[in-house]
């Protein structure tokens, strides 16, 4: 989003796994959809996949400039993967920063990071063989000094820029923490001035992109959860009137942009893109000045696009048999976005949250109906905010007042990032010590075991089969179970 936003950003894939990809025609086909046609072509010939007509991913005139991401612990093998999808993307980028339990076991990502004879070798088979450059994105080490160390061998060995995310291989889950920039300014003034740095960590705000980049002196930042929670997040807010009132000016500065005008973007970039069939049609977005003409959300044209109804999806029927779910990557993701996107609402409407748990993925008439119902609690809350914005401003006020220190706690940041929840906004973690005294983590024997100073629970990380002794209640339980990764494919 952004008028300007397009010239400045590039985008990744997820990480996928190169042996995977290189091996099994339907795990490329779900993953990667450069053509219709998928990547059943041998890498020998790219110029066979070049004369299909592109599609989705990498497509030159949506989705460029793209850099696909693999894990790898085979240069062979990640060579190969690359070779699939060098035709369709500007740059191959070796994840060494995943801190899962899986990539443990698989010896991938931030787990390769004391082999560095290999990680060398992996990124050099790339730079050696590939027509376009090879990247990679890398954790800190213990040290200044190490990663400054490991960021030159990773260059050495024919990395073209760096991404770093300025935290440890063990910090994730609740003990993720604060990202520490001192680090990548450290790398910065003391790596060759050409030598491209994106930073990765604390960007939670539109605002955070700038800061990063004068305390670090890095290049780009790269956003992951705070993209996903805002994905306007790049966006500044408009200058000019905005006329569709997709972004809410709020009180004091605090406005952002509305979240129904994002679902409906969302939406409507599925139906173009992904579907190819034209959007339902839709009556203008609500907004207080246009009132008088919009006493309700405006009933959706049932001439074309789906029939739609308020009502919420029925509960899913065991065994009604003709349900189909879509292999398409875009389709399947869109719940997880959703609840993402509408966390802060979803927690205050529930009957919204039940809904959205209900819309099976592909079923366009179900999500069309839960964009209705939350374009209806929008209107009511803007109405509402009209009539007595105090209430919404001690709302935000109230937030999580229990802690006492605001400088060993998140609550200055909640505070800071607090929005009403019609208002795209950044998910902020608690950090482990308030997730321990709200409940929502608890320790493991082994845990509890050792000595009071060291309780911070490294263990409590939320393993990916979904069994650990954490417990946090209601949408992030659900999204939690949501977030598994699929098989081959991992996220950290
Ligand atoms: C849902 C999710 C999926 C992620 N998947 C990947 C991934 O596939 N590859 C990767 O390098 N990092 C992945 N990450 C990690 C982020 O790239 C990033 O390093 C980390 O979340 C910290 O940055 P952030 O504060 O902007 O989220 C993922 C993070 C999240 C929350």
């Amino acid at each position: 989003m952004g008028p300007d936003s397009s010239k400045n950003l590039l985008a990744y894939t997820p990480m996928l796994h190169s042996r995977l990809f290189t091996e099994t025609a339907k795990f490329r086909d779900h993953h990667f959809q450069p053509t219709r046609e998928g990547l059943a072509t041998r890498p020998e010939s790219p110029s066979n996949q070049m004369s299909s007509k592109p599609y989705l991913d990498g497509n030159p005139s949506t989705d460029r400039p793209l850099i696909v991401q693999f894990c790898a612990n085979t240069p062979d093998e990640l060579l190969e993967a690359a070779q699939y999808v060098e035709p369709h993307c500007d740059a191959v980028d070796l994840n060494l920063g995943c801190p899962q339990g899986i990539a443990k076991r698989g010896n991938y990502g931030a787990f390769l990071q004391e082999d560095w004879d290999l990680i060398y070798r992996l990124i050099n088979k790339l730079h050696l063989h590939l027509d376009i450059p090879v990247t990679a994105k890398m954790r800190i080490l213990e040290t200044k000094e190490k990663t400054l160390d490991y960021a030159k061998m990773i260059l050495s060995a024919g990395a073209s820029f760096i991404t770093i995310h300025s935290r440890r291989r063990d910090q994730k889950g609740h003990n993720t923490g604060l990202a520490d920039w001192s680090v990548l300014k450290y790398l910065r003034e003391r790596l060759p001035a050409e030598t491209v740095i994106f930073a990765n960590g604390n960007i939670l705000r539109h605002d955070d992109i700038e800061k990063c980049l004068e305390d670090t002196g890095a290049d780009g930042v790269m956003s992951a959860e705070g993209n996903l929670h805002d994905p306007t997040i790049f966006a500044k807010p408009p200058t000019a009137c905005d006329k569709g009132g997709e972004y809410w000016p709020g009180r004091h500065g605090k406005g952002g942009y509305r979240v129904d005008a994002v679902f409906r973007r969302y939406m409507d970039i599925i139906y173009k893109h992904v579907l190819e069939q034209p959007s339902p049609q839709r009556s203008p977005l609500f907004t207080l000045s246009h009132q008088s003409n919009q006493t309700s959300r405006g009933q959706v044209s049932t001439d074309e696009g789906p029939k739609m109804d308020s009502q919420p999806p029925k509960k899913r029927q065991k065994g009604d048999g003709k349900y189909v779910k879509p292999s398409s990557p875009n389709l399947l993701a869109l719940q997880a976005h959703l609840f993402r996107l509408l966390r802060p609402l979803v927690t205050k409407h529930t009957n919204i949250r039940d809904a959205l748990a209900k819309s099976r993925a592909g079923d366009m008439t179900a999500f069309e109906t839960v964009l209705h119902m939350v374009e209806d609690v929008v209107r009511d809350g803007l109405l509402d905010y009209e009539s007595d914005p105090a209430k919404y401003d001690c709302e935000v006020a109230k937030e999580k007042t229990v802690q006492s220190n605001e400088d060993e706690s998140s609550v200055a940041t909640v505070k800071e990032c607090r929005r009403p929840w019609w208002v795209c906004q950044p998910y902020v973690r608690p950090l482990a010590k308030e997730a321990l005294e709200q409940g929502s983590l608890t320790m493991s024997k082994k845990e509890k075991r050792k000595p009071k100073a060291e309780t911070v629970p490294e263990s409590a990380e939320p393993e990916e089969n979904g069994k650990s002794g954490r417990q946090i209640p209601d949408v992030a339980d659900f999204m939690q179970q949501k977030e598994l990764p699929a098989q081959g494919m991992v996220c950290g």
